[in-house]
C-alpha cells in the first residue's frame, strides 16, 4: 500500500490553485447518461473516485476521453442497465446512477454502493424517494433491481436534506411526466451544480439551491459543455493546514462563496484572512485559539467533511474545543491515529472532547478513510519529527495530488 512520508514542523508558506471539486464532479458524469450525445466536463479532477465513475460509465456502452482536465463523454448508446460490481463497491457514488438510469432506459440493477467507512450510510431515502415517482424495486444477494414503466412526478418530501438522494431524485425527474416536487432538498452547492449542468442541458428545474425543487419534465437534453466548480473541501484542507502550521497561505481558483462557515471559523481561530474574488489568503500566525463548541451542520453550515482535518488542526490549540458531528455517526475514527501522535481527543456519543496540546509527535499511522486520512496530513505536518502515513489510496479518492499541491506551500512531504 502506497504510504505518504512527512518531516512535520515547517511553517506552510506559497500558493496553491485548488483542484476541481469532486463531488461536484461526480454526479455529473452520471447525469451525462441522460444526455444521447456529447457531454464536455472541463475542470474535472483526476482522481480514483472520478477514474471508478469512468469505467461504469464504459462498462454500460459510453465512450469516454480524458485528456488533461477535460472529460468527454459520448452517451449516444447505451448497451447495459448492469452496474459493474467491482467499481460500484468502491464508491457511494455509485447509487446516483439509479436516478441517472431509470431515466434513460427505466431500469438498472446495481450492487449496494460503498464509500468511506463513515457510518451505516443507509439509502432508504433515495429508494423512499424513487418509489414515489413510479419506480419498484427488487433486492437479491446484495443487489438492487430498478424498473419503471413510466416515470410520474410526484411530490416528495425528504425527511433529511440528503445531498445524494436530493441528485438521484432529480436525475430520475427529468424525464418523468409531469412535475416532481422535493420538499426538504439538500442545498449543497454539488445539487445546485448538477441542476445547473442538467439546467444548461434543456432541463426543467425550478429553486435550484433552495430547499424546494421543482423539476418539470422533459423529453430529452442536449450536448453540453460544463465547468466543475473548485473543490471547498480540498480548499478547506488547505487552509486548515495553513493555520495549523502558523503559515501564510494563497489559494487561487477557491469557491470563495462557498466557504462561510470555514473561514468563520478560522478567524474565531485567530487566523487573519484576505478574501478577494476567488483568492483566499491565510495569514495563521496566531490562529492557536481552540473553538469552545462547533458542530456541522447541513449547508451552509461547517461541512462534515472538514470536521476530521479541524480536529487536527484543534489538537493543538490553545484551550479546550468541542465537535459535535450531527451528520454522520462515525466520523471520529481519525482520533484514534491522533492521540497516538500526542493529541488528548475524548469521544463520547457524537462529540469529541479536544484537549489541545504543545505538540504532537511524528509516528507511523494509518488512514482509514479519505478525510480522516487529510487529517492525518495535517497532523503529520504539525508534529515534531517524521510520521508515515499508510493508505494514501483513501486521500486519493479525493485529492488529485495532496503532496504536489503541500509542496508548493513549502511542505517536506514525499510519496513512498
Ligand atoms: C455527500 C458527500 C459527502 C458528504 C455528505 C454530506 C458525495 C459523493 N458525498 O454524501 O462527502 O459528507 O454528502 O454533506 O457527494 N442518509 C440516510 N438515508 C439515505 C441517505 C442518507 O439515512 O437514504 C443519511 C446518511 O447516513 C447521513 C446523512 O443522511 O447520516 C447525510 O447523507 P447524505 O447527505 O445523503 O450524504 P451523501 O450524499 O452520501
Amino acid at each position: 500500500m502506497k504510504s505518504i512520508d512527512i518531516t512535520g514542523g515547517n511553517t506552510l508558506c506559497g500558493e496553491v490553485a485548488i483542484q476541481g471539486s469532486k463531488n461536484a464532479a461526480l454526479p455529473l458524469l452520471a447525469a451525462s447518461v441522460l444526455i444521447k450525445g456529447v457531454s464536455v466536463i472541463h475542470n474535472c479532477p483526476r482522481i480514483s473516485d472520478i477514474f471508478s465513475m469512468i469505467k461504469i460509465l464504459e462498462s454500460i456502452g459510453c465512450k469516454v476521453r480524458f485528456t488533461g482536465h477535460c472529460l468527454e463523454i459520448d452517451a449516444k448508446d447505451i448497451t447495459s442497465t448492469a452496474l459493474p460490481e467491482e467499481y460500484v463497491k468502491v464508491m457511494r457514488s455509485s447509487i446516483i446512477f439509479i436516478g441517472a438510469m431509470l431515466a434513460r432506459k427505466k431500469e438498472v440493477s446495481i450492487h449496494y454502493p460503498g464509500g468511506c467507512v463513515i457510518g451505516e450510510r443507509p439509502i432508504d431515502m433515495h429508494l423512499g424517494a424513487l418509489e414515489r415517482l413510479g419506480v419498484e424495486f427488487t433486492e437479491a444477494e446484495e443487489t438492487i433491481r430498478a424498473n419503471a414503466g413510466k416515470l410520474k412526478g410526484n411530490e416528495i418530501f425528504l425527511p433529511f436534506p440528503s445531498v445524494g438522494a436530493t441528485q438521484n431524485i432529480v436525475l430520475a425527474a427529468v424525464f418523468a411526466e409531469g412535475v416532481t416536487v422535493i420538499k426538504g432538498a439538500a442545498k449543497e452547492p454539488e445539487v445546485t451544480e448538477v441542476c445547473r449542468f442538467l439546467q444548461k442541458a434543456g432541463a426543467r428545474i425550478h429553486g435550484i439551491g433552495t430547499e424546494t425543487l421543482e423539476i418539470e419534465g422533459v423529453d430529452s437534453l442536449k450536448e453540453t459543455e460544463f465547468t466543475v466548480v473548485p473543490d471547498r473541501i480540498v480548499a478547506g484542507t488547505y487552509l486548515l493546514a495553513g493555520a495549523a502550521t502558523r503559515g501564510a497561505v494563497l489559494l487561487e481558483n477557491a469557491p470563495v462563496h462557498q466557504m462561510d462557515s470555514l473561514l468563520l471559523m478560522l478567524r474565531n481561530m485567530g487566523a487573519k484572512l484576505h478574501v478577494e474574488q476567488d483568492c483566499i489568503f491565510l495569514n495563521g500566525e496566531e490562529a492557536d485559539r481552540a473553538i469552545p463548541f462547533m458542530e456541522t451542520k447541513v449547508y451552509p453550515g461547517f461541512p462534515t467533511d472538514l470536521q476530521s482535518p479541524l480536529m487536527a488542526v484543534l489538537a493543538r490549540a490553545d484551550g479546550i474545543s468541542i465537535i459535535r458531528e450531527t451528520i454522520f455517526e462515525n466520523r471520529f475514527r481519525v482520533a484514534k491515529e491522533l492521540n497516538r501522535m500526542g493529541a488528548r481527543i475524548f469521544l463520547k456519543e457524537n462529540q469529541a472532547l479536544i484537549y489541545g496540546v504543545e505538540r504532537l509527535s511524528g509516528m507511523d499511522v494509518k488512514a482509514e478513510e479519505l478525510r480522516g486520512g487529510a487529517a492525518l496530513v495535517i497532523a503529520g505536518l504539525l508534529a515534531q519529527g517524521k510520521t508515515k502515513i499508510d493508505g494514501l489510496s483513501y486521500i486519493e479518492r479525493g485529492y488529485e495530488d495532496i503532496v504536489r499541491d503541500l509542496k508548493c506551500l513549502g511542505a517536506k512531504i514525499e510519496k513512498s
